[in-house]
């Protein structure tokens, strides 16, 4: 048996582990931290690593998902931070609106692959930021094309997308002067929201924003403040996870030549593939909660009122479910990772997630010849929970022609 970790000596790995020294690989740290799947931390907050404690917290109805510092604490919450019954109708809402409109999107995904590889290498040839020409650009046209919000007003947007998505990681990370920026982005990004909705308003319109607007459910459409909330969220899960989950499976790819000539012969192989990276090196690491009432588990009484931590990146290499688990194995038979959470809040838009990555990555590995990383490991972002690199430059010997002419 292996001994427990000591309090204190977890509190101090996982502060470890979010230190930005380690952003690149806090896997070894994980590794640790994983030898007591359930553990109470010095300032008495919980962490879980353990996949089986991590699904079982996750479907426990006597867990909330508000697991916000009450400094941060937004005047509405959104559905991700809401529990039953609210969750459910605001998710049901979007649901209605939001699945109905990804089905069939493959084709259109594809076309914006191809056109912002074509585009980027007409200005420097022979070298790509994967982040910034196609990993971030992709999944941004996506959803505003989704949503009814318009491209050109990404400048705005996309830096408040930013500065919120860094208010989600651990509060003693954040200085002073970043969580009193948090109050003021959010305030811009709802003024900005506003707008857009009044806009819509008067326009009408057939995308997302509309239908949420007109929706018949029982109870009536969504009001103006859910409505601007709810679009919030969409708006930046649509920014700040998939470019993540399309460096990291280019990063994995790059690292591993033999899975790339395979994608290359094989595009079958894009879905478990992508699986795989959402274990090995899921975009969003970690998620949290808190107790409702006391809950048994591990061995450990986790009292009622307590915060938790659900670090899914580790749950995602925990040996006691996953043989060889810091191996990158796309041909694992039952990969059942934690990369979209699980439970009532599983994420809404993995559909939509994996189908821009299984065909972003097919695509570069069809028609980039000889690609090879520029800096191994590349610069990373500063955000711990939604991690992943800044830049990812490649260098290639030239770009193949989209093999359809188009
Ligand atoms: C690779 C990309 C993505 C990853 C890894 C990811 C991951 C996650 C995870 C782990 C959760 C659960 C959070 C929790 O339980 O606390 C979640 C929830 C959610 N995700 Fe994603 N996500 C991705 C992309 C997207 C996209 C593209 C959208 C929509 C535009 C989206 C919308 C949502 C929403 C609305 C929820 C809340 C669902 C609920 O509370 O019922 N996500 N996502």
């Amino acid at each position: 048996m292996t001994p427990a970790i000591q309090q204190h000596s977890a509190s101090e790995l996982f502060a470890h582990a979010l230190r930005f020294e380690n952003r690149a690989d806090p896997y070894p740290v994980y590794e640790q931290l994983l030898r007591q799947p359930v553990v109470r931390m010095a300032d008495g907050s919980w962490l879980a690593t353990g996949h089986r404690e991590i699904g079982l917290l996750l479907r426990d109805p006597r867990i909330s998902a508000d697991r916000l510092n009450p400094q941060l604490q937004p005047v509405r919450k959104s559905l991700l931070m809401e529990d039953p019954p609210r969750h459910d109708q605001l998710r049901q809402a979007v649901a209605r609106h939001f699945v109905p409109r990804i089905m069939g999107m493959r084709d259109h995904i594809d076309a914006l692959v191809t056109g912002l590889l074509d585009a980027h290498t007409t200005e420097r040839p022979g070298q790509l930021d994967v982040v910034g020409d196609l990993a971030y650009p992709l999944p941004v046209t996506v959803i505003c094309e989704l949503l009814g919000v318009p491209r050109e007003d990404e400048r705005l947007f996309g830096a408040l997308a930013r500065r919120l998505t860094r208010g989600l990681d651990p509060v003693d990370t954040q200085s002073e002067k970043e969580i009193r920026e948090l109050q003021e982005t959010r305030a811009e990004l709802a003024e900005y929201l506003e707008g857009l909705i009044a806009r819509h308003r008067a326009d009408g319109g057939g995308d997302l924003l509309a239908g949420l607007m007109n929706d018949q459910a029982p109870d009536g459409p969504m009001d103006a403040i859910d409505l601007r909330v709810t679009l919030g969220l969409l708006l930046i899960a649509g920014h700040e996870t998939t470019v993540n989950l399309i460096a990291n499976g280019t990063l994995a790819l790059l690292r591993h030549p033999d899975l790339l000539t395979r994608l290359r012969n094989d595009p079958g192989l894009a879905t478990p593939l992508v699986e795989e990276v959402l274990r090995h090196d899921p975009p969003v690491q970690m998620s949290g909660r808190s107790t409702l009432a006391d809950i048994d588990i591990a061995g450990t009484t986790v009292p009622k009122g307590s915060r938790i931590r659900l670090l899914l990146a580790a749950g995602n290499r925990d040996p006691r479910r996953f043989a060889d688990p810091s191996r990158f194995l796309p041909d694992r038979a039952d990969n059942a990772h934690l990369g979209f959470g699980g439970g009532i809040h599983y994420c809404i838009g993995a559909t939509l997630a994996r189908a821009e990555a299984q065909i972003a990555l097919t695509v570069l590995a069809r028609r980039l010849v000889s690609p090879r990383l520029v800096a191994d490991p590349p610069p990373y972002r500063e955000n711990a929970i939604l991690r992943g690199p800044e830049q990812l430059p490649v260098a290639f010997e030239r770009l193949l022609p989209d093999p359809r002419g188009k």
